[in-house]
This record gives structure tokens, sequence and C-alpha cells, in this order.
């Protein structure tokens, strides 16, 4: 790849998130003892650069390796190959926990809204989900850390004391063969009581509100219950506890704050108050994606990548969701990676495109310009099955011979050379670079390159034409 993908002038730490001659190569394992005997070329030398504000859809056929490059690009994958930027620090060499804290900036929204939301969460949960994740220690404050470890500690001893009674009932029973129901009875209590108190104790060190309701109850249940037995020590520490949860009520802001937090973002992507404590299956699948996009947004992020938003989505579905994504674009000054294999979807969200073929891309450049002068022929034919620029325009229905490249065995030279109806001699020997076609427009073909008179075939370096055309 030529340093042609540079176009936007600045190298790759000064783009907002950048590829650099990424590869994904996955080993294929065969055989009893599960050796390579492959590699599937699933993403094959990409550089892309992602500018601050803007939408660059990444557009190529299913099994071109777009989805592998979202998750190489947020490192759910570790690259065979190339870097990966992001706010200028190289996430490939960073440390995995450093790298979670980069994707607080960073979010993904998947194709299929309904698995990549756990079933058994409700909307406030899954919303919720990140902001939890990525609490700060520092976010919780130091009575309540306090409060969390007493009361895991006193939860433990009850549990203790529980199995203790309980262990010598059942011993006491067998050896002096003496019924005695009552230890049972205290043992269940005790056990129920600090196993109560530990959950309650790891609620409050997550700042969870309900944790603070059953404590809350617990310790007035654990007075009440010292009072009538006429102990007046665990009166006195039941009821300290007690006064002292009702004084940190008010630190208990940040639960309460997560909960405004979620209604925030629901209300951002059209969902309501009512939504909060439903289930997944409850909503449609317009729905389900809005609650994916709430919980995206959740950790405020400088960018999203959304891997086919409105593939599983029935049309006029997807017209809401790409209106709400174009929304809170403006609205947030987000920046989209936005992957589909439908063309049509991208003409009015993308500002730039970038059309991949079988792990590499074959062009890439502004939105308009690609409509209405496509110059790859792979690209000629997807927008000829896309005619969205302007209808009135009658474009000639390319029709694609031929099956999608192997990624195990790609075609030599130029990969899509087995299909295209340009192809000459050399297409089948060399492998053409991207070069810059000029205004940012990069292409990787010969006979285009040939076209407008930029002798590219073969040559190492960029011809001295590009090298005018950039000035
Ligand atoms: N974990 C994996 N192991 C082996 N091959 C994979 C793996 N993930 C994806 N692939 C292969 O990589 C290629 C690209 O897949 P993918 O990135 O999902 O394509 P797209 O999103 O463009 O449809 C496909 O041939 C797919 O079978
Ligand atoms: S390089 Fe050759 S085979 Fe590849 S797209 Fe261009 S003309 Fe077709
Ligand atoms: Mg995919």
């Amino acid at each position: 790849m030529t340093d042609a993908a540079t176009t936007a002038g600045a190298g790759p730490k000064d783009a907002l998130l950048a590829a650099e001659d990424v590869k994904m190569h996955f080993p294929l394992r065969g055989g009893l003892l599960r050796t390579v005997k492959g590699h599937v070329l699933a993403v094959d030398g990409v550089t892309l650069r992602l500018r601050r504000g803007e939408t660059l859809a990444v557009v190529g056929e299913s099994g071109c390796g777009k989805s592998t490059l979202a998750r190489v690009l947020l490192r759910l994958l570790e690259p065979t190959g190339g870097k990966v930027f992001f706010m200028g620090n190289d996430l490939t060499t960073q440390k995995l926990r450093v790298v979670r804290e980069e994707r607080k900036h960073l979010q993904m929204v998947f194709q299929d809204p309904m698995s990549s939301l756990d079933p058994r969460m409700t909307v406030k949960n899954i919303v919720a989900e990140p902001l939890v994740v990525h609490q700060e220690p520092e976010d919780r404050p130091l009575g309540i850390a306090l409060l969390a470890l007493l009361t895991f500690f006193h939860g433990l001893c009850a549990v203790s004391a529980g199995l203790g009674l309980f262990l010598w009932a059942a011993l006491s029973e067998y050896l002096v063969t003496v019924p005695s129901g009552l230890e049972g009875i205290a043992a269940l209590f005790l056990l129920g009581y600090g196993l109560l108190e530990v959950a309650g104790s790891t609620g409050l060190w997550q700042l969870h509100t309900w944790a603070w309701w059953l404590l809350l109850v617990q310790y007035a249940g654990a007075l009440a219950l010292w009072f009538f037995l006429g102990d007046l020590i665990l009166v006195g520490a039941s009821a300290v506890l007690l006064v002292y949860l009702l004084a940190v009520r008010k630190q208990f802001a940040s639960g309460q704050d997560t909960t405004n937090r979620v209604l925030e973002l629901l209300e951002l992507v059209g969902l309501k108050k009512e939504h909060l404590n439903r289930f997944p299956h409850e909503f449609s699948g317009g729905q389900r994606q809005r609650i994916n996009i709430a919980r995206a947004l959740a950790l405020n992020p400088d960018v999203i990548i959304l891997d086919e938003p409105t593939s599983a989505l029935d049309v006029s579905v997807q017209a809401q969701i790409l209106n709400l994504l174009t929304n809170l674009q403006k609205k947030l000054g987000l920046t989209y990676l936005f992957i589909t294999h439908d063309l049509s979807v991208v003409y009015h969200i993308a500002d730039r495109v970038a059309v991949m073929y079988a792990g590499k891309i074959v062009e890439l450049g502004r939105t308009e310009e690609i409509f209405a002068q496509p110059l790859h022929p792979y690209t000629k034919a997807l927008i000829s099955a896309a005619p969205v620029a302007d209808p009135s325009v009658k474009v000639e229905r390319i029709v694609l011979e031929g099956e999608v490249p192997s990624p195990i065995r790609p075609p030599p030279g130029c990969r899509f050379h087995p299909r295209c109806w340009l192809a000459f001699d050399a297409c089948s020997k060399t492998e053409p670079r991207l070069f810059d076609a000029g205004g940012g427009r990069l292409v990787a073909c010969f006979a285009t390159a040939r076209d407008l008179g930029m002798e590219e075939i073969g040559g190492p370096e960029i011809s001295a034409k590009q090298k005018d055309r950039r000035g």
C-alpha cells in the first residue's frame, strides 16, 4: 500500500482512529494434532484514517472482512500485523487494562440487536452496565466503602455462627441423641441474615441503590429483634448502623445518578421512562437497536463503530434508526465508522466511503464523488446495483459474475480480476496498490490508473504524476 492512504495529509497519530496496514489472518487448524493448515486472510493490509466528526462508511460484500476489521480496531482481536491508533495512542502495544480504559471513548453497536442484549437483564441494567463497569474506585465515598467492609465482615460472622450452630446441633443430636429444633431454626436465621448482609455489602461496594434499601430494612429488623430480646449492646450497635445508613443516604446519589443518566440516555434514543424495567424480548427490533445505541452512548464516547446496525431491521425502521444516528451525531459531536454491505444505506449518512473487497480496501473517497463517478470496477458494480444518487440518471446495471473469492486462497494479483471485465495481463500477476486519484480519492486498480494516465502498473514507487497531483 502506498502512502497515498494518508491523503488527509496527517499521520496515523493525528487521526482520531487509524488503522495502519492492519492484517488479521485466522489460523486454519486440522488433523489429529490440530496443526495449522493455512490461514483465513480476513483483513489483509487495511489503512484507514477516521477524522473527528465524520462518518466513514466501510462497504463490501458479506465475508470481505468488515466485522473483523471492526473487532481489530477495538482490539477485541489481536491483529496479525499492522497498528491501530486511537487518539494518537498505539492500541496494539498497550496493556489490555489501558485498552479497556480507551474503550470508554470507543464503542460498538452490533448488527443483531437481540443477540447483543442479555435477555435476563432489564433495560435499566443493560444501559447502566458500562457506567457501573467503568466506575472509578475513587467515585466510591470512603464512608460507604467502610460501611460495606463492616457489613461484609458482620455478614461473614453471622454466616460462620449459623454454620457453627448448625454443626453443633447436628453433632450433639448424633452424640447425645437429644432433638433440638431451636438450634436449627436459629442457625437457619443466622445463615439467611448473614448471606443477605454479604449480598448487601457487595451491592453497597458497587453503589447499587437496592443495597441501601436492603440494609436499611435489615438493620431496622435487627434493631427490633434485639430490642425485644432485651440485648442492649446489640440494640446500640444496630441503632448506630441504622443512623449511619440514614446519614449517608445522600452519598447514594451516584446510584440515583446512574438511574438519571439511564433515563437521559433512553430519552436521547427515543425510549421512555416506562421502558426502564422491561426486558429485551418486550421490544421490537428497532427499539432493541435503540437500547444498544443508548448503551453505546453511556460513557460519552468519541467514536462509535456501527457494524451493520440496520441490516436486521425492516426498511421503514432502518430509516428511523439512521435518522436517530444522524441527529445524535449532530447533537453530541460523534464520529462514526459505519459498516454495511448495502451501499444505498450509506448515501444519506456517510461523508466518506471505503469500499472493501476480499480483505482489502479497493477505493476510498467522498460519498458524493464515489456515487457520481465510481472509479474502481467493483465500486461501479456496487453503485449500479444501488442507484440512489440521482434516480433520474440511468445507470447501466452491472451484474458481477463469478464467486466472492475464498479468503483462504485469494486470487493472485488483483483479487477482483476473476470477476473484472476490464482485467488484462498484469491484473492476475501483480497486486495493485492504492494510488491517489486526486482530491482524497484512493483507488487500487491498474485500468483506472492507466485511464487517468498514472502508469501505476507494478511500480513500487508512486509515479511522478501522482506526486505532481498531490503537490
Ligand atoms: N474467528 C474466526 N476464525 C476463522 N475465520 C474467521 C473468524 N472470524 C471471521 N472469519 C472469516 O473471516 C472472513 C471475514 O469475516 P467477517 O469479518 O465476519 O466478514 P463481514 O463482516 O464482511 O461479513 C470470513 O471468511 C469469515 O469466515
Ligand atoms: S486491477 Fe485489473 S482486475 Fe483489478 S479491478 Fe483493476 S482492471 Fe480489474
Ligand atoms: Mg459482518
